[in-house]
């Protein structure tokens, strides 16, 4: 291949080798990798993808309008290192006649795993257990202290049975969960491997113990958990996001949380992220905050950057992607 057919590719972030390797073995792309853990500033994103073939981002990026005029008119495929898209300015970018690549499936079992560690954290106080040992807190076995919920004949409401919904479900299932219950835009065959009833949100809500977001962040989902989704939960309740931080309302859930509506909340996604070591929901006990690591195992954080890498490459040669996103 010829200096002149060398294809321009932007790279947001220093991600996992695994990708790099692929990209570089290919022999087809300039790179250019911000070389930082932290995020690219706007400023030098939008130098960055000046005349790129190819953007590699993360879910941290913000890709819209200003990011494609910026990129110009050879840009023909974004790859995301994430399966959440909701950082992509889609409509956009579909009109642009331009090649989306994401990650699905590769990340479900880890995502799914972690939500199970976070809601048996939450709902058994696990943070606030390991503090009161470090703390002295601990003086003696209480009858009384640091009592929290079980899963066992309890009822869980997944609210969007996708992926990452029904592989939460499938886990939590052996706890000995007598209902599960699940809504979104319409039933799930596949649903029935789980004995998942279909229910409108209200149900789902107002009957659930747990309450377990897992849909994506859309129009329709954003701000969906507020004051009244709060108001019809039981105050037993306990709930829990590993979706993204937009589908919930967090002055309304610190407001849950904080008269006793409900009993906690286990939170892997936030608005911002980070979540400012100021804010009001780290200042509950009944409150769990992670910095987003569903995804975070080594090896599937190598198998998201392979198949980023991989769509990347597809999107550039006009072949067909591992995974594209159907706009
Ligand atoms: P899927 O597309 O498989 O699932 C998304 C689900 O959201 C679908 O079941 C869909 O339901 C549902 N949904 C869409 N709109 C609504 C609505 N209005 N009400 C209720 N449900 C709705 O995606 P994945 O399971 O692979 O991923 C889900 C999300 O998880 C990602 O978009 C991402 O934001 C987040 N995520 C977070 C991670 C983390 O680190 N915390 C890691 C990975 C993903 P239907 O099919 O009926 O339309
Ligand atoms: C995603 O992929 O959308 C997650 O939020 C990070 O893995």
């Amino acid at each position: 291949m010829s200096a002149q057919q060398i294809l321009k590719v932007f790279v947001t972030r220093r991600i996992p080798q695994e990708g790099i390797n692929i990209l570089q073995k290919a022999g087809l792309c300039n790179l250019s990798v911000w070389d930082s853990d932290e995020p690219v500033p706007r400023a030098e994103l939008l130098k960055g993808v000046a005349g790129a073939h190819g953007i590699l981002c993360l879910l941290s990026d913000k890709i819209d309008t200003e990011v494609l005029d910026a990129a110009g008119p050879n840009l023909k495929v974004i790859s995301t290192l994430s399966v959440g898209f909701d950082h992509l300015a889609i409509d956009e970018i579909k009109k642009r006649g331009i090649r989306v690549g994401y990650t699905p499936d590769v990340l479900t079992d880890a995502t799914a795993e972690l939500t199970v560690a976070l809601l048996l954290a939450t709902a058994r106080r696990l943070p606030e257990g390991v503090e009161e040992v470090k703390n002295g807190g601990w003086s003696t076995w209480k009858p009384l202290w640091l009592c929290g919920y079980g899963l066992s004949g309890s009822t869980v409401g997944v609210i969007g049975l996708g992926r990452i919904g029904l592989a939460i479900a499938r886990r939590l299932k052996p706890f000995g969960v007598r209902r599960l219950l699940y809504t979104g835009r319409q039933p799930k065959p596949q649903a029935q491997e789980v004995d998942g009833e279909y229910v409108p949100l209200d149900t789902l809500v107002s009957e659930s113990d747990f309450v377990v977001v897992s849909c994506s962040l859309t129009p329709d989902t954003q701000g969906l958990c507020d004051k009244t989704f709060f108001s019809k939960m039981k105050k037993t309740s306990i709930f829990i996001n590993t979706s993204r931080g937009a589908v919930v309302n967090q002055e309304h859930l610190f407001e849950a949380l904080n008269s006793g509506q409900i009993a906690a909340a286990g939170l892997d996604v936030t608005t911002p992220e980070p979540l400012p070591t100021t804010h009001p929901l780290l200042t509950l006990k009944n409150c769990v905050v992670l910095p987003h690591v569903g995804s975070a195992i080594y090896s599937t954080r190598g198998v998201m950057s392979e198949l980023t890498a991989n769509n990347l490459l597809a999107g550039l040669t006009g072949s067909e992607m591992p995974s594209e996103l159907k706009m």
